[in-house]
């Protein structure tokens, strides 16, 4: 299985955007000229006014800059709605579905997407949010989570959307994070027939932040809520008072469009920046080519707009190209675990996007939820977020796919705005478990990890990095530039460097093998084992706290964490399920510990440093690959831990 490969249909291949010959042809134009290809590629959007520099980019740490049609002007928003008015007003736009299937779904066109924008737009407007300010959106997977984010490009006001799953403390630090003016959240949010109090939440958050912060609330359930008079405006109500019109800001190219807070290896979140121009195009060419979206077809993205994924390709990307994109507000086990395929079967969808650890949980249910749908409307099949392991993809190949749907295993980060490596669906034989091939414009580069030498022979592994920019990078984090270029651009000098390690095979295909840092990817979501640890030593019963990732049947990855606790208190299994709940509670349901294992002492070098590489080891139940464990200040710590380990295979 692992070494075969499928080639994509003729009849398939005949009919979409860039076949085999046509993707040499534009990948070898992509780099050998840069500047020809993405001058002609800004031309799938509307520019006020046109760019004649398309690219400046320094690589050098010190003196990192990444700029991309820095003389243009537009307005994202207009590019995403206002242009496809004329020729396609009343086609739909976007299909809400519900979490209830009972719920009736709704069908937006553009026309009404253009009112309802500029109608919160205006709302935005008479709270004083003007350019350059920032928004905090806190939101359901409601169609107007999609108006807000259009709504602040429209004015040129700088988004950041949190996760409804983060914490009011996660949400407070993001708000403050940022200066943001407004917040816009709803009452309540549902999901999975559960609902979770976003504007309580919020409530919590602002006890946290600046008194002038205002609180706009959507009423998505009609649940009751506590309103503070002075600082709340129902955004409902407000909207269905605002004017249907709204002009659109000429922003600079380079001015940023949103900022998204990601985890990393160290510290807190970052603010991640991405700017107007570069984005969009980058966001517009990917979902056309990795999906091969043609006018009139329904894509699905099954993300939540609170990642990235569901900025470019559930938001900007799709709307960017007139497409009808569906917005799910549910989650894929509820009321069952048919719900996905019901819902393709209900809108006849054509591109379907979601993680692998969805398609994991739904193996686990077998293939008769799969087979009560009717999913011939399927052309396109896409994974991202995590490495898929060949068994799911083999499953969402034969029992989703009916093995005629190419798979597209998209590698890419928050960071990098849209799809890295990919394979084309018209253009490419895929490999179970390999995300193969750049895509324009992109120059993947394996660097061994210790030196930082490229390696130049194709079959080989190491770290990922990127030797050039392409549109879609990140620029900045927020309000510090140099943890940015400490961050990507330090370890390996004149690269961007992913974090992701990789394998080269003969064929020049590229797969990823995960991360190489301190950053686990529990199911598709990023979370930063320094963040779960400062979680847990915030707790008064801790004294110290070591977290690791390990294999997790569904997850992909869990979270394991060695606890060493205060003199004098006593572990209990009580005591396990506090310290999980206090995490839960303190950055969200995402960061909770799977394992979590009492550790009287902590492997550490002679200096004091945690051997992170030992616990790795143990939580993987692969202690008998050690390594060199001479330095440790203490070795008999580790005979105490592999004794006393949670994960035993
Ligand atoms: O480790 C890689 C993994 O997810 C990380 C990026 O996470 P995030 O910024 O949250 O963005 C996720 C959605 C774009 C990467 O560093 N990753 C993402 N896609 C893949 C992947 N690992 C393997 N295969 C993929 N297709």
């Amino acid at each position: 299985m692992k070494d075969t490969v499928f080639p994509p249909s003729d009849a398939l291949a005949s009919k979409a955007h860039v076949d085999a010959d046509r993707y040499a042809e534009m990948y070898q134009r992509s780099v050998d000229d840069p500047e020809g290809f993405w001058r002609d590629e800004a031309g799938r959007i509307d520019w006020k006014k046109a760019p004649t520099k398309i690219k400046d980019v320094n690589f050098q740490h010190g003196s990192v800059s990444i700029k991309w049609f820095e003389d243009g002007t537009l307005n994202v928003a207009e590019n995403c709605v206002d242009r496809h008015l004329e020729t396609r007003g009343d086609q739909t736009a976007i299909i809400w579905e519900p979490d209830e299937p009972g719920d009736e779904a709704k069908h937006i066109s553009y026309r009404e997407l253009h009112e309802n924008v500029c109608r919160m737009a205006n709302v935005l407007r008479d709270q004083g949010v003007g350019k350059g300010d920032r928004v905090v959106l806190y939101l359901p997977m409601i169609p107007e989570a999609a108006y807000a984010m259009l709504a602040c490009a429209r004015i040129g006001a700088i988004h950041s959307v949190v996760f409804a799953g983060f914490s009011p403390d996660a949400l407070g630090q993001r708000i403050n994070g940022c200066s943001a003016k407004v917040v816009i959240t709803a009452d309540e949010a549902p999901r999975g027939g559960r609902k979770t109090a976003l504007k309580s939440n919020t409530d919590k958050a602002l006890l946290h932040c600046d008194d002038r912060v205002k609180c706009l609330v959507v009423k998505r359930t009609g649940g009751q809520t506590t309103w503070y008079e002075d600082r709340d405006v129902d955004l409902t109500a407000a909207m269905a008072e605002a004017d249907t019109d709204c002009p659109a800001a000429e922003v600079n190219a380079e001015d940023p469009l949103f900022i998204l807070y990601t985890s990393g290896s160290t510290g807190q979140p970052k603010g991640v920046v991405h700017t107007s121009g570069g984005y969009l195009v980058y966001a517009a060419i990917t979902h056309q080519i990795t999906f091969d979206y043609h006018d009139g077809e329904v894509y699905w993205c099954t993300a939540d707009v609170g990642w990235v994924t569901g900025h470019s390709y559930i938001v900007y990307g799709p709307l960017a190209n007139g497409a009808t994109t569906l917005m799910f507000e549910g989650v894929p086990t509820y009321p069952d675990a048919g719900r996905f395929w019901q819902v393709c079967e209900k809108h006849k969808v054509a591109q379907f996007y979601t993680a692998p650890t969805a398609i994991r949980a739904l193996m686990g249910q077998g293939e008769d939820p799969v087979k009560g749908s009717d999913l011939s409307s399927l052309r396109i099949l896409g994974t991202v977020g995590e490495p898929i392991n060949p068994e799911a993809w083999a499953w969402y190949n034969e029992v989703v796919g009916d093995g005629r749907c190419p798979i597209v295993d998209t590698y890419w980060q928050t960071e990098t705005g849209g799809h890295l490596l990919t394979p084309l669906p018209g253009a490419h034989a895929t490999k179970p478990g390999a995300a193969m091939k750049p895509f324009f414009g992109v120059q993947p580069v394996v660097l061994e990890a210790e030196s930082g030498k490229e390696i130049e022979e194709t079959e080989t592994s190491g770290v990922l990095a990127f030797k050039d920019s392409w549109p879609g990078q990140m620029r900045t984090v927020w309000g510090d530039h140099e943890r940015f270029e400490n961050t990507y651009f330090q370890q390996y000098k004149g690269y961007y460097f992913s974090g992701d390690g990789c394998r080269r095979d003969a064929d020049g295909d590229y797969w990823i093998t995960g991360r190489v840092d301190d950053v686990i990817n529990v199911s598709g979501h990023r979370m930063g084992t320094a963040e779960v640890e400062s979680a847990l030593v915030a707790h008064e019963k801790v004294a110290e706290a070591a977290v690791v990732g390990y294999p997790h049947d569904v997850k992909g990855q869990g979270i394991y964490c060695y606890v060493t606790l205060m003199n004098g208190v006593e572990p209990s299994d009580d005591l396990k399920k506090e310290l999980q709940t206090w995490v839960r509670q303190e950055i969200g349901p995402i960061a909770k510990p799977d394992l979590i294992q009492w550790a009287p002492g902590l492997p550490k070098t002679r200096s004091g440093k945690i051997m992170r590489r030992i616990l790795r080891k143990i939580a993987e139940d692969d202690y008998g690959s050690l390594g060199d464990t001479s330095t440790l200040a203490d070795p008999q710590v580790v005979d105490d831990l592999i004794e006393n380990r949670q994960n035993r295979g």
